[in-house]
């Protein structure tokens, strides 16, 4: 197994909608244990396939704290069937370290997908599970929480986000 390198907005592949896993062999595995020890390493809540450099819809989420335990859940394919409610909560992206922003989503999600295994699963995602859900569908179809935001906000963001970068570069 190895530890996988995080790819940062702006990136171009994560503004790039992930083609479907054709098939789900030997190299999807081992991309599929490879991204649950990177998910591991940064104790992230999702990682999408896009985010560690490769364009297909497969994406990791673990919504495990230390007080109660739930399985990972490894998505091939996923699509939303359902959705229902709205919510809204602070979000925060691996790929856009150190910002965190109110999102609105759908309170309740009802997903289908394949497993590492390629069995059909379905998942009825509630609270943090349905938030990881759509935030992670959104990473396979190109879009950071960012563009879910409002066009005044995003503005703000980009001009904050380039200062701190520049700032990140000239203290190297
Ligand atoms: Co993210």
């Amino acid at each position: 197994m190895a530890l996988l390198e995080i790819k940062k907005y702006p990136e171009k592949i994560l503004k790039e909608k992930a083609a479907p896993v054709e098939s789900i062999n030997g190299n999807i595995q081992r991309l599929i244990d490879d991204m649950i020890e990177t998910i591991h390493a940064v104790s992230g809540v999702g990682l999408a396939a896009n985010q560690v450099g490769i364009s297909k819809r497969l994406c990791i989420i673990d919504v495990s704290t230390k007080e109660e335990k739930t399985p990972l859940i490894v998505l091939i394919n996923p699509v939303i069937i359902e959705k229902g409610g709205v919510v809204e909560a602070e979000e925060g992206c691996l790929s856009i370290p150190g910002y965190t922003t109110t999102i609105k989503r759908a309170e309740r999600v009802y997903v289908r997908g394949l497993n590492r295994e390629g069995k059909h699963i379905e998942i009825d995602g509630t609270g943090l599970l349905s938030r990881a859900l759509q935030h992670e569908i959104d990473h396979l179809n190109g879009l950071l929480i960012i563009d879910r935001i409002s066009p005044i906000k995003r503005e703000f963001f980009k001009k904050r986000y380039r200062k701190s970068l520049k700032a990140a570069t000239s203290s190297k």
